[in-house]
Parts: structure tokens; sequence; C-alpha cells
């Protein structure tokens, strides 16, 4: 991976934080364009929020570097570790984080205070935020008399308002519901592409990090387990661990009873949606795949029902189909064309 590039905006190399004898990160590496997003994405404990704290200088690192805009703000070879403030970044985390004891300007306005910009200058700069989030009207009420997004929205504004080059953003849309989380999301790369940050997502939620970032790290257990554009991250799966966080069917192809055998790779991984069940046993298709099993569960879930459909050899997976026609009990074939088909060594 390229890792300090003349054009790269942020660099972080071979950071490492422990806690006690525990590695949280483990060496890691990786860069963000000048105006990019990029989604540090993985399962809770993976180390997102901890590389976001390390990058923020909330959390020191035991080795690693780190630069933003050209500016080097951790080095541990060289002893430099500057203070949160002299970063240049805002944060956004997942607990909304305003402090009730002020008004949503004087939330806003707190960042500014920080760094000794004068009262007249902090209001209006302030208040300028304020009508870019769209909450002008409630500028003099105390944070505490908003809902959820807004105040998701004053603790977005604070994170703006000194005009930061970088903004880290913690679970930030996690605590929305689904109608909010989506307007935010636009909202979000509207402000972006207007006031020209960096952006840095940390989530656990792959459509989150799929519908925000350009580029997606996978990271797992303090390390680096696929990274790249989102669609190439989504689509092509080198791993049992990415194909089952992306919620892939991945089984262990000598655990198949010797109906399903198939030469090869020990895993095998699809989609929960790319597989077509019929009733009974089918003759597999020129180019399918064909497991023979039984339904256990269906549940349904909107567009579709989900079955868990039981393989034999204690050996299950989870597929969706829309036509309503199965149940519980039922034998069942599933066929999966060869190239929805993922092949995974280990
Ligand atoms: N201050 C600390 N002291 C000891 N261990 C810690 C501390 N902070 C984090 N850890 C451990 O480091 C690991 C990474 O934690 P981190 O908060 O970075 O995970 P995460 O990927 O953000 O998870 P989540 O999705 O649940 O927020 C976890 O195992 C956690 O228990
Ligand atoms: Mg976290």
């Amino acid at each position: 991976m390229r890792q300090d590039a003349p054009d790269d905006f942020v660099t972080i190399r071979n950071v490492t934080k422990k806690f006690g004898e525990f590695r949280a990160l483990d060496g890691l590496s990786f860069s963000v364009r000048e105006g990019g997003t990029l989604a540090l994405l993985g399962p809770s404990g993976c180390g997102k929020t901890t590389m976001l704290r390390c990058l923020a200088g909330l959390e020191t690192p035991e080795e690693g570097f780190i630069s933003i805009a050209g500016k080097v703000v951790f080095d541990s070879a060289k002893g430099i570790n500057l203070n949160p403030e002299d970063r240049g970044l805002g944060v956004v985390f997942q607990s909304y984080a305003v402090w009730p004891h002020m008004s949503v300007v004087e939330n806003v306005e707190f960042p500014l205070r920080v760094r000794g910009v004068a009262p007249a200058e902090r209001r209006a700069r302030a208040m300028e935020i304020l009508e870019i989030v769209g909450l002008t009207a409630f500028a003099s009420r105390s944070a505490t008399q908003l809902s959820g997004g807004q105040q998701q929205r004053v603790a977005l504004a604070r994170a703006l308002v000194h005009k930061p080059a970088l903004v880290l953003f913690d679970e930030a849309l996690s605590n929305l519901d689904a109608q909010l989380r989506e307007h935010m999301r636009l909202e979000l790369q509207a402000l972006q592409d207007r006031l020209g940050f960096t952006a840095l997502y940390v989530t656990h939620d792959q459509g989150e990090a799929l519908g925000l970032a350009e580029t997606i790290i996978l990271m797992n257990a303090g390390q680096i387990e696929a990274s790249g554009p989102a669609r190439q991250v989504f689509m092509t799966h080198h791993s049992s661990f990415a194909a089952r966080f992306f919620g892939l069917n991945v089984v262990e192809t000598a655990r198949l009873a010797a109906p399903h055998a198939i030469a090869g790779k020990p895993f095998i991984a699809f989609q929960r949606e790319y597989v077509r069940i019929s009733e009974g046993v089918t003759g597999p298709g020129s180019d399918d795949l064909v497991l023979l099993g039984t339904i256990a569960t269906r549940s349904f879930q909107g567009l579709a029902d989900e079955y868990a459909i039981d393989l034999g050899n204690d050996v299950s997976v989870r597929v969706l189909d829309r036509s309503g026609a199965f149940s519980p009990g039922q034998a069942v074939s599933i066929a999966i064309s060869r190239k929805d088909l993922f092949l995974l060594d280990a």
C-alpha cells in the first residue's frame, strides 16, 4: 500500500497501540487523499475507535507515525506528539456530547472560544454554520431541548465551526432512525462538497460505510483485513472473515455431505440473495452448484423471506427468497451460479 505519497492528506504508518499486553492496533498503515472519504469498518472491538482517538491525539500509540495536511502530529521515533487542539481536526462522537448547560449556539462556539477567537466573530461564525446545518431557529435554545437528530446536527456544527481540514466521525449516524440517517448521509456529502474537508468515518455498519465512503478499510483485531474502493471491497472476497462480515454464507467444503462435494478450495461463500430455491431434489444446471437441504426456519423480512436451511453435518446457510412458497420441514435444493460463488483459501 502507498504510505506517504506527496498527495496523501492523512498518512498513518505502522501505528501500534497497546492496552497492557493487548494490541488494540497492530502496525496499522493507511492514507487518505485530500477531500477524500474513508471508512474504517469492522466488528465491535477491532480497534476502530482506538485508531480514531490516536489520530485525534486522545490516545498515544506506542509506535508509529501520523501526519495530517503535511504536518507531523505524531512520530514515536522523534518523540513528536501534538495536543488534540493543535491537530486541526474536528470530531463527531457517537454520543453527541452536546453540553446541557449551554445553548445551541454556545455549544457550537466552544471550539472557537478554546482557540481564543473574539466573541463577536465567534458568534457570527457559529450562526453561519448553524444555518448550514439548518438549526438557525434553535440557536438560543438549551441543547437538551432538542431531538436526537437535532443534537446530532449541533455536534456536527461544533465539529465544523473552526473549519477543520479533517473531520473524524465515530458511529456518528448510528443512533439515528433509518430515515434520518439516510437524510444525514446525503447532507454530510453535500456539506463535504461545500466545505471541502477530508472525512474519516468509523462504523460497524456496512451500509453506512458503503454509502458514505469512496475507500473502505475493513479491520480485524487491530489489523487491516481488506482495503480499497468501496465497491471492490464489497464485491471481492479474499478471506472468510471478510465474506462473513459482509453477510455472505461461508461454508467449509470439507463439512459438506457427499452429494455437495466440491473440489478445490477449503471454503465456499455466496450472498444470501443470489440463490434459487426449488422444492425437492433438482439436478444442477450446467453452471450451477446445487446444495440439498431442509428448511429449518423462515422469517419474514419485508421484501423477502429469510430461510435458515440445514445442509446436514451441522452446516446451515441463510438465504433470501421472495416467493413466500417454502415452509419449515420442507426438503429443498439451492442453486447458486458459479459466477456468484467465491472459493476461499482461509
Ligand atoms: N482504555 C482501554 N483500556 C483497555 N482496553 C481498551 C481500552 N480502550 C479500548 N480497549 C480495547 O481495545 C479494543 C479495541 O477497542 P475499540 O474501542 O477501538 O473498538 P471498536 O472497533 O471501536 O469497537 P466498537 O464497534 O464496539 O465501538 C477492544 O478490545 C477494547 O476492549
Ligand atoms: Mg468504537
